[in-house]
């Protein structure tokens, strides 16, 4: 991702990195940091520094949030590898969490990101948008949100329509892409707009998860960072029901959708519009 994401990027990875370092020496500290700091893109917590940039806030105060979403994140990634799940050996261009320290580390690394990811919220100064913000927190990982969208993604092979594909994109991916937007809006004091941005937050993560099954088609392993398995799991994906042609089409639609939505603030979100173009056209 390029200026000023690399700036705000290298910040928030230290920022991870000491938070993380705090922690007692253990396996499951050097494997929580593994994955953590293993070089994601960082996606969620930028949407979070450029809705925050258009409510005139500096990214710093979105830190904590930020750092708990990519925990959660983070977590549902190791998980995610498992046997149990994908069955999955590379990860952000690493072999996955299991296979280098095992499952029953992975295991934990993952419930150990998950509880870690509640505590960063301390570090938000405002009490009562602490609390709000733990509700969302839960309310978008949890069994009405990711965690639901992995159940139904597990049975995707039954999916037998594009809206059940979407339906299992809006909570797979959509909810932790809705939830960095959301959180901006409440640490900006404007509640009010939380239901605007989980509209903006889900059609963002379905288009984004187009991409990745058309980049699961159309690019390798070793770009992407990670195992590209859909095929091997028999995963029905949008591209079971449109070919690739369709698909980039899709993801060019979705994209003057969701600008046309930010239209509705009256905000200054140049930061946010760039980075939903570099999202739209990313190559891994
Ligand atoms: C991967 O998310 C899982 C999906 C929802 C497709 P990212 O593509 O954001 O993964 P990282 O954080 O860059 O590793
Ligand atoms: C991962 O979805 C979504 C979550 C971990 C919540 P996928 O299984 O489709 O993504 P990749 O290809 O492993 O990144
Ligand atoms: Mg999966
Ligand atoms: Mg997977």
């Amino acid at each position: 991702m390029s200026n000023p994401f690399e700036t705000l990027r290298n910040q928030f990875d230290l920022y991870l990195d000491t938070q993380t370092n705090k922690l007692p020496e253990s396996r499951l500290k050097d494997a929580m940091r593994y994955s953590l700091l293993a070089g994601g893109k960082r996606v969620r917590p930028m949407l979070l520094f450029a809705a925050l940039d258009a409510y005139g806030l500096p990214a710093e105060e979105g830190f904590p949030m930020a750092a708990a979403i990519e925990m959660i994140h983070t977590y549902s990634l190791i998980h995610d590898d498992m046997p149990e799940m994908d069955n999955d050996d590379l990860r952000r261009g690493r072999a996955t969490c299991h296979r280098v320290y095992g499952d029953d580390i992975a295991l934990l690394a993952g419930d150990g990101l998950q509880a870690f990811a509640f505590e960063q919220l301390k570090d938000v100064s405002d009490p009562k948008k602490a609390i709000d913000l733990c509700v969302l927190l839960a309310r978008m990982a949890g069994p009405a949100g990711m965690c639901y969208g992995q159940d139904l993604d597990l049975d995707a092979d039954g999916a037998s329509s594009l809206e059940d594909i979407e339906r299992i994109e809006t909570y797979k991916t959509g909810c932790l892409i809705a939830l960095p937007l959301c959180s901006a809006a409440i640490l900006a004091g404007h509640p009010e707009d939380v239901d605007k941005w989980q509209q903006i937050g889900h059609q963002i993560g379905i288009q984004f998860q187009i991409q990745d099954d058309l980049l699961e088609k159309t690019s390798n392993a070793a770009i992407m960072g990670k195992s590209l398995s859909d095929e091997r799991n028999e995963k029905a994906t949008a591209l079971t029901f449109f070919g690739l042609e369709e698909g980039k089409a899709k993801v060019l639609e979705y994209e003057k959708s969701i600008l046309t939505k930010l239209d509705e603030f009256d905000l200054n979100d140049d930061l946010l519009r760039s980075l939903i173009e570099q999202l739209t056209h990313r190559t891994h």
